[in-house]
């Protein structure tokens, strides 16, 4: 008797110390996987600093980031920065696809620059152009670079958001897109279970194909992101690397008519119904004017698209910092003040 009450003890007790060593484990960590509407609304008002590390080498689109940009971001009131980066150009071309040690290098001290500073990061995968043309091929070398750019971050705060990929788009159409984002899911949340990802829909992020977007229904740790440039015409007038003859747009202007203000509103809407929909936080991680616009209408579109925005919680990231379409002038080491305004109104 004494003997069988000894050997069940014997198998009872560590079998009950393994179980409840799951349900702890279990129990962290829930505790640890945040909301991802809090970490969404954290994002708050961003920017992203385009045009460098997205670039074939950092400087061939014009931007060497510098460490003042991330104290002048900070100080005008932003809450995060996206950081685009062109892995795909710093990595072995065969297996094991290694990423560049110098590279990582530079894109951690963008990110410590942007964390020491309070600010939050959406650090992504941009132009992997080669992947676009070649879904079939390039998907394995893809899946190989989150492996190790989540095993590199896995142990950073909350306070680092991954993007998979920028505009899934051309060859890379939203069906494959869906099954691909799903691997890298799987892949990432190995290292990294309570990371917050951000995913977009196909066709270049665009609002249109949130239905046809697929997320495991599961995993609630993901914020979906949009980008927005509606009227194209009037974003990228004189943008010499879209398809289109843009020159013959030179000129359009955004004077906020009720006609074009009723168009993002009705944009923004059906973003919302997805998302209210879905259950998903909603992140608009780009838009923006062209300099070639003109300022008053930049100024006011960007302000209304930012106000639009915020009105029903979304967060966002305006495209971008000092190129192109940029809010600080690195010339006169002065903001463009009337879009820096736009995106936060002075009190
Ligand atoms: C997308 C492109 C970027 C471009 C921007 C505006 O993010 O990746 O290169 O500047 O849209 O067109």
């Amino acid at each position: 008797m004494l003997k069988t009450t000894k050997l069940s003890l014997n198998i009872v007790l560590p079998l009950l110390l393994v179980l409840w060593c799951i349900i702890a484990q279990a129990a962290t960590q829930q505790e640890k996987t945040p909301d991802p509407f809090e970490q969404n609304r954290l994002l708050a008002r961003g920017v992203n600093l385009g045009n460098a590390l997205e670039a074939r080498k950092e400087g061939q689109m014009g931007v060497v980031l510098e460490d003042k940009y991330f104290e002048l971001i900070k100080n005008a009131g932003f809450n995060s920065v996206r950081i685009p980066v062109r892995w795909s150009a710093h990595a072995l071309p065969e297996y094991p696809y290694t990423i560049e040690p110098a590279f990582f290098d530079r894109v951690d001290w963008a990110v410590k620059n942007t964390l020491d500073r309070n600010l939050r990061v959406v650090l992504n995968m941009h132009h992997y152009r080669e992947l676009e043309e070649n879904p079939e091929k390039h998907s394995k070398r893809f899946l190989e670079l989150w492996q190790q750019i989540a095993e590199h971050y896995k142990n950073y705060p909350d306070s680092l958001l991954l993007e998979f990929l920028n505009e899934p788009c051309r060859k890379l159409d939203a069906e494959k897109w869906n099954l691909l984002a799903k691997q890298t899911l799987n892949l990432v949340r190995q290292s990294n279970p309570n990371r917050t990802i951000v995913i977009g829909p196909g066709n270049w992020n665009n609002l249109a194909y949130l239905d046809r977007l697929q997320l495991p229904e599961d995993d609630r740790n993901i914020i979906v992101t949009c980008h927005y440039y509606s009227p194209f015409n009037f974003t990228h007038q004189g943008a010499s690397w879209v398809d289109a003859d843009s020159d013959q747009w030179l000129g359009t202007t955004w004077t906020g008519t009720e006609e074009q203000k009723q168009d993002v509103i009705k944009d923004f809407d059906t973003i919302d119904a997805w998302a209210k929909k879905n259950n998903r936080p909603i992140y608009i991680g780009e838009f923006g004017a062209y300099s070639k616009a003109d300022m008053p209408s930049r100024a006011l579109w960007t302000d209304f698209v930012a106000r639009q925005a915020e009105e029903r919680n979304f967060n966002w990231a305006y495209w971008e910092f000092c190129a192109g379409f940029g809010i600080y002038d690195r010339k006169k080491n002065d903001w463009n003040h009337p879009l820096l305004n736009a995106l936060i109104p002075p009190k």
